[in-house]
């Protein structure tokens, strides 16, 4: 969802920021453009891939800035791409983020006589700091002015031909890095990963500057100095490359078990405080959109099945109805790969305002999610490049199985089962004709339109997230059906030929499974089976070994491999499935 970079410092500016881009194309974008200073400023934008600079490329600079741009306002054109100019051409601007009250500002910037190229709401950001500018000496000062009347969650990112960088914050991520006279301004730290050792995250409603080799950091609202405190970052492996493998889906789904080590390596006394606060809470809530939606209900099941507390998972977009009912008593778990998904930030924020206590459980170094919980705690799961989340999905319901063990007082069982899952996970995931297997199902599958997923449980977070893996994969319908309610409702669906998959786990659900087998099975549908014990009524059966509670962490596995086969063998974009983007930053 965009990405904004910014350089300055003594390499060539537009291969530093064209590199910089790249390692935010995950981020989702359909345009691109790089602005840098050469006497002048010079903008060179694109519609579609970030390629070379190619024959309308840039002149040797030492600063500049650069976007890669998800179409909101405005259709997907050269002239919409950002950065954008100011009439003058003394700056150029580039936003991520979306300006909610954009037309009534542009309304009031038209009657004083400001053109508009672009329908873009980034342009009248523009036009509102040449309008600022009139009254106030200084860039910085209309910069903060306009930003002040601008609503929603936007950063903007600006390149001054005086040889300035300024970035503003409100909702959308800013961060700094700094390496000697280097500087960089980026939407995460993975982009400048391999050239800093420190850097700073900006703040909602804080405004910083380059100048001159030195960075000022000021509140937007007071215009107040602020004190500049850089922090290590210390990088799992910020190389991010496919190491061999075809996709980068494939590769993170192969890493599973070395994230679920990843869970165990966490010292226990970290949770403590984190333990006696879900105990003691009045209401425990767990939030998530998306994949990580998914994660935070079936963490929500492992800490009411394992740890008895009766937990609430909460979708991020629609949590409207619990506001009210928030308490300072309350506490609010939040999984999360990027720690910047806008829907979940937006209701942390109100329930933080209502003194409920935060945790996350995040993947990527430097969040805002991080930096505004009670109880910050990291999947350290290296980073996820796949758009689709899968590692870090593991990573996340591994860890609601761990703290569920611990507040049941059976930590040492709960390592115990997942050093045996992780174990098994290497040796499913070794197997070469475990994955001929599933390949050889998934160009069946590709063939079909509508896919059933039927599970109870443990499992039916399992084919809900199978579900979601089948449809960001393969652009197929996929229908995740809680197995004892096929019979009222979903059975008329079923008849011959139909293809079912089934998930399921030697518990207490699993006789309700087969009996919902039965019922498919009778009308004709075709019944693929993930378990591990082969029953008749399967069709087709990908075995797994038996991991006892943790079976359905286990289970999660063929279906991810499932839907990368079914992704490849369609011939899509496996690492950036159309029309989704690997984080979310607005609403
Ligand atoms: C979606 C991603 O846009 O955001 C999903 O495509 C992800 O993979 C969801 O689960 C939530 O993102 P995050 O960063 O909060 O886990």
């Amino acid at each position: 969802m965009c990405g904004i970079f910014g350089y300055v410092g003594s390499k060539n500016a537009p291969e530093i920021i064209l590199e910089g881009l790249k390692r935010l194309e995950y981020r989702g974008y359909d345009s691109w453009g790089i602005a840098v200073v050469a006497d002048e400023i010079k903008v060179n934008k694109k519609v579609g891939a970030i390629g070379d600079l190619g024959a309308a490329s840039l002149p040797g600079s030492t600063i500049g800035i650069g976007h890669t741009r998800w179409a909101t306002h405005g259709g997907v054109s050269e002239t919409n791409a950002h950065p954008h100019l100011s009439s003058d051409k003394f700056f150029a601007l580039a936003q991520n983020g979306i300006v909610e009250n954009y037309l009534e500002l542009k309304e009031i910037l038209k009657k004083k006589k400001y053109k508009f190229e672009s329908s873009t709401d980034t342009e009248v950001i523009i036009r509102l700091i040449e309008n600022k500018l009139l009254d106030l000496s200084h860039l910085k000062e209309a910069v903060r002015a306009a930003f002040l009347e601008l609503e929603g969650r936007n950063t903007i990112i600006i390149l001054t031909a005086d040889n300035q960088l300024i970035a503003a914050r409100n909702g959308s991520p800013l961060v700094v890095g700094i390496s000697g006279k280097e500087i960089f301004f980026s939407s995460d730290t993975l982009s400048f990963a391999p050239f800093v050792k420190k850097a700073l995250v900006v703040d909602n409603g804080q405004l910083i500057v380059a100048s001159n080799g030195q960075i000022t950091l000021f509140d937007i609202k007071s215009g107040q100095k602020l004190p500049v405190v850089l922090d290590n970052i210390d990088f799992e492996s910020s190389k991010v490359d496919k190491e061999g493998y075809e996709h980068f889906m494939l590769k993170e789904i192969v890493e599973s078990p070395y994230v679920i080590n990843q869970v165990l390596n966490q010292d226990p006394k970290v949770y403590e405080d984190f333990i006696r606060n879900i105990k003691k809470a009045k209401n425990v809530y767990t939030i998530g959109s998306g994949t990580a939606g998914i994660a935070a209900s079936q963490i929500a099941f492992y800490l009411r099945e394992f740890g008895k507390i009766a937990v609430v998972p909460l979708i991020g977009a629609d949590t409207n109805d619990y506001f009210d009912l928030l308490t300072r008593d309350d506490l609010m778990i939040a999984p999360s790969q990027s720690g910047e998904t806008a829907d979940v930030l937006e209701v942390l924020e109100i329930a933080k305002k209502k003194g409920v206590k935060i945790a996350s459980y995040v993947n990527m170094p430097g969040s805002t999610m991080t930096r505004m919980s009670d109880f910050k705690f990291m999947a350290k799961a290296g980073p996820e490049i796949c758009v689709m989340s899968t590692k870090v999905f593991t990573s996340q319901i591994a860890w609601g199985y761990m703290i569920s063990k611990i507040i049941s007082g059976q930590e040492k069982e709960g390592a115990a089962s997942l050093k045996k899952l992780a174990g098994e996970m290497e040796i499913y995931l070794d197997i070469k004709n475990n994955h001929e297997q599933i390949k050889k199902l998934a160009k069946k599958l590709a063939k079909t339109k509508d896919i059933f997923l039927l599970g109870k449980y443990q499992n039916f977070n399992i084919i809900r997230e199978g579900m979601v893996k089948i449809i960001e994969g393969s652009y197929l319908h996929a229908h995740a059906i809680p197995a004892g309610d096929l019979k009222h409702y979903a059975i008329t669906l079923m008849e011959k030929g139909v293809p079912v998959i089934v998930v399921v786990s030697e518990d207490v659900a699993k006789d309700d499974v087969l009996n919902a087998v039965n019922q498919v099975k009778a009308r004709g549908a075709q019944v693929l089976a993930i378990g591990s014990k082969k029953h008749e009524q399967f069709d087709y059966f990908l075995e797994v070994a038996d991991t006892g509670e943790t079976s359905a962490i286990m289970n999660i596995i063929p279906l991810q491999l499932l839907a990368y086969y079914m992704a490849f063998e369609l011939g899509n974009n496996v690492d950036k499935p159309r029309n989704i983007a690997k984080s979310v930053t607005v609403k």
